[in-house]
């Protein structure tokens, strides 16, 4: 028993010289892992080959290393190597060929330009390739044919211009494909057809400028695709054929000029669409119509947008959030255009030119809960803008109608968080309020920059009522006065009349209440379930705060009584 433990304490004691002596100044070698850091100004220059051959993880991040060729073939066990960030130029030819039980290499950020056909042979098992920030401008034959485990490869940030129809051969598991940020102007028609996996595409900051039909026809399960800041100015009809699976599509900053609804062929079932940044000037009537799936809505910094067409979200009913934001030519929009979305339940308005903003754009739905964000406008803080001020009371506190002065005593000094912020942060019931809190008036000039939720509704010098009531009353007795007469002559009318006083007097009763009472009594709704949306914004399903205003249908736009008169 006592020998026993004496041998292993022995061992141990071995074992720790011997790793002593074989570890390399600077770097941290695990026994017991079987794992070797030298990222810390190690220095190297060469991967060290006095390493414990049963290395199962090896990380060389920025060192200088330069060659590379034959220096694993003692490190049969790998299965995890990075070489992140170092000046490595070429993978030669059988490069991994003893390395059969890799998983990941990570090659990003080196200076790769040539990578030998048969770089790649032996890795069977390989799952994931990076090959990001590198130098390399052409990919020879089939290079990663037989990467048969492969499940993500990026090649982003390179200066690859063609992509032959080899390319991807034998990658028949990928999963995630990145190519994005070269100079790639075509793809051809084969490219795709080798990886019939793939669920994430990621195209962008290319030079693509145009999409061909069927390029990417053998994709069926592809989930994401992301085109953005292709320089794509023109799409054919066909470009998205066969993507049945399409989910999400982003097509910003690019070059096209309008909304390419021609390419959304019917029973598409996109949720998500990005196309914002792009120079179109108008949104053309039923833009989106064959996204019957949409959920998502994203058309920000589309800085030449001066007009959306009152028709143009027909269609789109399933509908959740429009996110319609940091367009600066957009000074107007139709107060029906969002007539049809039934489902909306968030709607960003922020950092537009709308100097005025009618409440019918929100009152005219089905479903009146909705979350609105308006932060950003040069707000006109008119009698036409009352109605803001209002709603961002209630969406801001719905227990505050007990107490309409609330805001004017308290100082506003939130940070403006923008959506982005929102959908990372774990955001608490307060900064989503501050979207309420955050809405200024440009002009007059005496209430610029004023938090609109603070003001008085006597700023917004709609017509008062109180300084009229004895021209009203008066008014009224003259009306009496005339009406007995009329009553007097003609009896047949005695009905109406007595339904015309009634009216006057239910006028009247309302001076005497809260100013909010002038707008026909709202019916509040307020669903308060909590967001999962804003910070998982795939889940929009999920249900989100809501703060919402219900003004009754038909008198939504009733004026103060006495204007009648
Ligand atoms: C390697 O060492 C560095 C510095 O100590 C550390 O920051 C890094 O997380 C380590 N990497 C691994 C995978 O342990
Ligand atoms: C890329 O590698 C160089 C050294 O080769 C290093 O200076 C730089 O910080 C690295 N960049 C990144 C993003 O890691
Ligand atoms: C492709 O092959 C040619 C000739 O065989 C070679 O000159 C070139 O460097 C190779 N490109 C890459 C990226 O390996
Ligand atoms: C490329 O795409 C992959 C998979 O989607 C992702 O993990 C990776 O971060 C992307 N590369 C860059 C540089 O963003
Ligand atoms: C595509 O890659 C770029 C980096 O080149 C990255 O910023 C972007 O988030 C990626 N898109 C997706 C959908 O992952
Ligand atoms: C793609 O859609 C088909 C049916 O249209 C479905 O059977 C398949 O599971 C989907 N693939 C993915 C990855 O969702
Ligand atoms: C838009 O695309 C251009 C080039 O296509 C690029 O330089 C720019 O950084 C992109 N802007 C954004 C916000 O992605
Ligand atoms: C909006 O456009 C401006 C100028 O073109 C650009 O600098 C900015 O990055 C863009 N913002 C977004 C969110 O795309
Ligand atoms: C308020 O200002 C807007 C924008 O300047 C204007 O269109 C609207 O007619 C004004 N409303 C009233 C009641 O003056
Ligand atoms: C709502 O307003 C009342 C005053 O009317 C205030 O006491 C209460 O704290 C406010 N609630 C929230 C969550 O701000
Ligand atoms: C608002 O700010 C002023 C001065 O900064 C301070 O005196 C006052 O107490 C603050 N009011 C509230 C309600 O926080
Ligand atoms: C609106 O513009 C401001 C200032 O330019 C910016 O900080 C904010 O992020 C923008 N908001 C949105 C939702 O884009």
């Amino acid at each position: 028993m006592a020998l026993s433990f004496s041998i292993i304490i022995i061992l141990i004691i071995v074992n720790s010289v011997i790793a002593s002596r074989t570890c390399p100044r600077g770097c941290d070698c695990i026994e017991t892992l079987l794992i070797t850091n030298c990222s810390v100004s190690s220095q190297l220059e060469y991967v060290p080959h006095t390493l414990n051959p049963s290395l199962k993880k090896l990380y060389l991040p920025r060192n200088n290393i330069r060659r590379i060729d034959t220096a694993f073939d003692v490190y049969k066990n790998l299965i995890y190597l990075d070489l992140s960030s170092n000046l490595i130029t070429t993978i030669v030819n059988n490069n991994f060929q003893y390395n059969s039980e890799l998983q990941t290499i990570l090659l990003k950020n080196n200076s790769l330009a040539m990578l030998e056909p048969k770089a790649f042979n032996g890795l069977n098992l390989l799952k994931i390739l990076d090959l990001s920030f590198n130098r390399i401008e052409m990919i020879n034959g089939s290079i990663f044919k037989n990467l048969n485990s492969l499940q993500i490869l990026d090649i982003s940030f390179n200066l690859l211009k063609v992509l032959n129809e080899n390319t991807f051969v034998g990658l028949r598991n990928l999963i995630n494909l990145n190519i994005s940020n070269n100079l790639i102007m075509k793809l051809s028609t084969n490219l795709f057809s080798n990886i019939p996996k793939l669920i994430n595409l990621n195209i962008s900051m290319n030079q693509l400028e145009h999409l061909d039909d069927n390029w990417f026809i053998a994709l069926y399960d592809l989930t994401v695709l992301d085109l953005s800041s292709c320089h794509l100015s023109s799409l054919s009809s066909y470009c998205f054929n066969g993507l049945n699976n399409l989910t999400i599509l982003n097509l910003n900053n690019n070059s096209l000029m309008a909304i390419p609804s021609a390419s959304f062929l019917p029973k598409n079932v996109i949720q998500v669409l990005n196309i914002g940044n792009n120079p179109f000037p108008f949104i053309h009537p039923k833009s989106f119509y064959h996204l019957k799936h949409l959920k998502q809505i994203y058309l920000t910094n589309a800085s030449s947008l001066a007009k959306i067409h009152v028709d143009a979200f027909d269609g789109v009913e399933n509908l959740e959030m429009l996110e319609l934001s940091n367009n600066q030519a957009l000074k107007h929009i139709d107060s029906n255009v969002f007539n049809n979305l039934y489902s909306l339940s968030s709607l960003i308005l922020s950092n537009n030119s709308f100097e005025s903003l009618e409440i019918d754009l929100i009152t005219k739905y089905k479903k009146y809960d909705l979350y609105l964000d308006v932060r950003g406008n040069p707000f006109s803080c008119n009698c036409s803008l009352e109605w803001l001020n209002f709603h961002l009371i209630r969406m801001f506190n719905k227990t505050i109608s007990s107490n309409p002065d609330y805001f004017l005593n308290q100082n506003i000094t939130f940070p403006i968080f923008n959506l982005v912020t929102l959908l990372n942060e774990n955001v608490s019931e307060i900064i989503m309020k501050q979207n309420a809190l955050d809405v200024r008036c440009y002009s007059p000039f005496s209430l610029k920059d004023k938090f609109i939720i603070k003001l008085h509704k006597d700023k917004f010098g709609c017509f008062l009522l109180e300084s009229y009531i004895p021209i009203i009353i008066g008014g009224l007795f003259g009306l009496l006065i005339i009406g007995g007469v009329i009553i007097l002559l003609v009896i047949q009318c005695r009905n109406q009349l007595s339904g015309f006083v009634k009216n006057q007097l239910y006028t009247e009763n309302q001076f005497k209440n809260n100013q909010f009472d002038l707008y026909p009594k709202p019916e509040f709704v307020f669903i308060s379930t909590y967001n999962d949306f804003y910070k998982n914004p795939a889940n929009i399903n999920a249900a989100m705060e809501e703060f919402s205003v219900r003004y009754p249908l038909n008198q939504a736009h009733q004026q103060p009584p006495t204007t009648e008169l």
